[in-house]
């Protein structure tokens, strides 16, 4: 375990992976996020209710971590398993995939993710068990270096958007502790910032749980970029002061009609950005883009213990005992507040039923392109 001030002296927190693969002791290794930024922790997960609490708790979190998260987690549960015979395999596989699906209901990447391993399984009945168990490793490895391309090609498309000394605003923490590398939201700064760009960025605090504070602003701060904490409730200030000339942020699932569910306070900053006539633009790998929900009506939204209002991180209660609380984990921005969703693909821009299936469109035209440009190598 390392204090803050030992691991500033070392590294970055960048330098430290979000979640790995230990497959020699059969572990999922992420850093305890729950205790940043004073401590950097590094744990290993080994068990279904090892992860699945991981999960629930905010130890890993953030949409993409999650689904790869799920993804090694879920391969290292069916290494476990002793059935020889593909039904008995399956019907263990289901159970712990229901059960790790059930961690957190909001970010559509633990069940992508979870789905995708399952059609591993799948897809290759009629092979021996452990030739399954090692094609699921496979998946789980490629599941976590696909994130690392996303958000780099994310960057790249987000980079377009914005010139040099702009000013960023983002909420939450879409940064590299909730994917692999880069980040979703922050992608675009670490690029720009290797480029010289320079920005200045505002970071919301992000209550309750301050991933803002406690995530974001540690992260940039730790890798040399301008940035300024703000408590959730200064967005409206900084920006009518024409101090943001974009914001980003990332998201746990957006819907076909591009009503998208991020942290909670993300419609607030959108509705602000849009008096102060700032751009305000989703970052979406399209793991997180789910055609299969039709509007942000029916997006599960998560609700949190009230503990984590009242009490978490205080010394003491701040609210009176008993107090009614209400504290979903996310809310859903309408589609219109959004100027942009920055994909991997591009960026999509209204009507979002049309640019989203255009992604998805070119997504499958690179796919089909890499399959036959494996298929020419063998
Ligand atoms: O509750 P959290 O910390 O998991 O919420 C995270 C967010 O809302 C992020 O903005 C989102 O998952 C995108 S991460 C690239």
């Amino acid at each position: 375990m390392e204090t803050m001030e030992e691991n500033r002296m070392k590294k970055s927190i960048r330098d430290y992976e979000t979640v790995a693969l230990d497959d020699e002791n059969s572990a999922v290794v992420i850093i305890d996020q729950t205790k940043l930024p004073g401590t950097t922790q590094i744990i290993s997960l080994r068990t279904g209710e090892e992860i699945w609490e991981a999960i629930y708790l905010l130890k890993v979190r953030g949409a993409p971590a999650i689904g790869v998260t799920a993804a090694f987690g879920i391969y290292l549960l069916a290494k476990q398993t002793e059935a020889d015979d593909f039904e008995t395999f399956y019907q263990e596989f289901r159970r712990q995939k229901e059960y790790l699906d059930s961690a957190r209901p909001t970010a559509v990447n633990l069940s992508w993710a979870l789905n995708r391993m399952e059609q591993v399984c799948l897809a290759n009945q009629e092979k021996t068990v452990k030739e399954i168990k090692a094609l699921l490793k496979e998946e789980a490895v490629r599941i976590k270096e696909e994130d690392i391309q996303v958000c780099k090609a994310i960057g790249e498309n987000g980079l377009s958007l914005v010139k040099p000394g702009d000013g960023i605003l983002t909420h939450c923490n879409a940064g590299q502790l909730a994917a692999c590398k880069y980040g979703t939201a922050t992608a675009p700064i670490y690029l720009g910032e290797e480029r010289g760009y320079h920005f200045r960025v505002f970071a919301d605090e992000t209550r309750p749980l301050l991933q803002g504070a406690r995530l974001t602003a540690y992260e940039l701060f730790s890798s040399g970029v301008d940035v300024t904490l703000i408590c959730d409730n200064m967005s409206g200030m900084v920006m009518k002061n024409g101090w943001v000339n974009a914001v980003f942020v990332g998201c746990d699932r957006v819907a076909a009609n591009g009503d998208t569910a991020n942290k909670i306070g993300t419609s607030v900053v959108a509705a602000v950005a849009k008096r102060y006539h700032v751009p305000f633009y989703i970052c979406a790998p399209t793991s997180t883009i789910d055609m299969n929900t039709p509007t942000g009506a029916e997006i599960t939204i998560e609700q949190r213990p009230a503990h984590e209002v009242t009490d978490m991180w205080y010394q003491e209660p701040m609210a009176p005992e008993g107090v009614k609380v209400f504290n979903p984990a996310f809310d859903v921005t309408d589609h219109d507040l959004i100027a942009g969703i920055v994909t991997e693909y591009g960026v999509a821009r209204e009507p979002y039923t049309e640019s989203l299936q255009e992604i998805f469109r070119k997504k499958q035209d690179a796919m089909k392109k890499q399959e036959k440009q494996g298929k020419s190598r063998v």
